[in-house]
């Protein structure tokens, strides 16, 4: 689905560099890249406060953490998403309350979201799933309207702008009350380990995520709060810093090679492409197809004998996972969320490929659909 090293053979020597300086340095811990790092992320978002931290989620544990968010309290979010999303909610015994996403851009719908308003709820978590923004502007106002906290999961659209309706852009991750972000390798911003990173405007709120992800402490050995231990690695935030220099190219990349399936696919009736809202820019995480009666698993298995590997994200929804029957995650009906988990599949999207794959890929799934 993704080729980390050609990318990385086109990077090597800087990254490579980078690795030894940390090396030489002998500082492994909160060396200098990291504090690097976490500026560079931050003049790239525009964002006042990076916070680096250990993954993406216990970057959103975090960001929960330091919102206070007490017991039972609940926290709106969709349950089309990676289960990180809303296994720290259960995790902090706070209530997950799932919600639908909107069909076209597979995040959270607004309506969804207003008409689950409880005088219990805390926060909404939307998720920028593929790398489409959720409706922000929507969100935000019904986040004003009933003082909810919004924690933005940024993990699968960094770079991402998003417009709003009086022109001015920001990226998405910077413009909830925290953003969260994953470097899991394969992420649009990969390191070759595990990472992530909070963001926020807020300099006392910046503050606290970055005492939770210490052991709760400012001063060594002094422990204020109830934290946890989650640090980026310094080898990968030079590594990072190597990347960020690129993700603006990555990002053409992926585009160009969605540009490139969206002309396959156009008028095939059986599959609907992505679709990109005008408040937009997507950064193609994954490019995501509904098949439209389509036999998915046939599908998949035709291109995996053509040595062309698709996969379904996610198989399960998160209410109908296990995890979650204590919970009365199997109460819920969420017809939108069901009807998408059965029809989506994901086909390979990455920086490296070029058109004769491309056109590889798409003649083969043209091939299936027409047989
Ligand atoms: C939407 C979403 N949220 C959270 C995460 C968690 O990130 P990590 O794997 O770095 O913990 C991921 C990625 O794996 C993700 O895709």
């Amino acid at each position: 689905m993704v080729d980390t090293k050609t990318q990385y053979l086109k990077i090597k020597e800087e990254v490579d560099a980078g690795i030894r300086e940390v090396l030489d340095s002998a500082a492994y811990i909160n060396g200098k890249p990291v504090q690097t790092f976490g500026n560079n992320l931050s003049a790239y978002l525009n964002i006042e406060h990076t916070i680096t931290c250990g993954n993406g989620t216990d970057a959103l544990q975090i960001a929960m953490m330091a919102l206070d968010l007490q017991p039972g309290d609940e926290v709106i979010t969709p349950s089309f998403t990676y289960i990180a999303t809303v296994e720290v909610i259960a995790l902090l015994r706070l209530k997950p309350v799932f919600v639908e996403v909107d069909p076209a851009t597979f995040c959270i719908d607004p309506a969804a979201i207003r008409a689950a308003i409880t005088p219990n709820t805390k926060a909404i978590v939307p998720v920028h799933l593929y790398g489409h923004a959720a409706p922000m502007e929507e969100i935000m106002e019904i986040a004003r309207e009933y003082s909810l906290y919004v924690i933005e999961d940024n993990a699968q659209a960094i770079g991402c702008d998003y417009t709003f309706t009086d022109g001015s852009k920001r990226k998405t991750g910077t413009i909830g009350t925290i953003g969260t972000t994953s470097f899991y390798p394969s992420k649009n911003l990969g390191a070759y380990g595990d990472g992530g990173a909070i963001f926020t405007r807020d300099a006392a709120l910046a503050e606290k995520l970055k005492m939770i992800a210490n052991h709760g402490q400012k001063v060594r050995y002094y422990h204020e709060l109830v934290g946890c231990n989650s640090r980026l690695d310094t080898i990968q935030a030079a590594i990072l810093n190597v990347k960020l220099e690129h993700l603006d190219d990555y990002i053409d990349a992926r585009q160009k090679a969605a540009a490139f399936y969206n002309q396959a696919f156009a008028g095939v009736e059986k599959i609907t492409v992505p679709v990109v809202k005008p408040y937009c820019k997507h950064v193609y995480h994954q490019y995501t197809l509904i098949l439209n009666g389509v036999d998915r698993n046939a599908l998949a298995e035709y291109l995996f004998s053509k040595q062309v590997p698709s996969m379904i994200y996610y198989p399960v929804p998160a209410h109908r996972q296990k995890m979650f029957d204590a919970l009365g995650g199997s109460r819920y009906n969420l017809p939108v969320t069901d009807w998408l988990t059965e029809r989506v599949i994901s086909l390979p999207i990455h920086t490296e490929m070029d058109e004769a794959q491309l056109a590889y890929i798409s003649d083969h799934v043209l091939n299936f659909l027409n047989a």
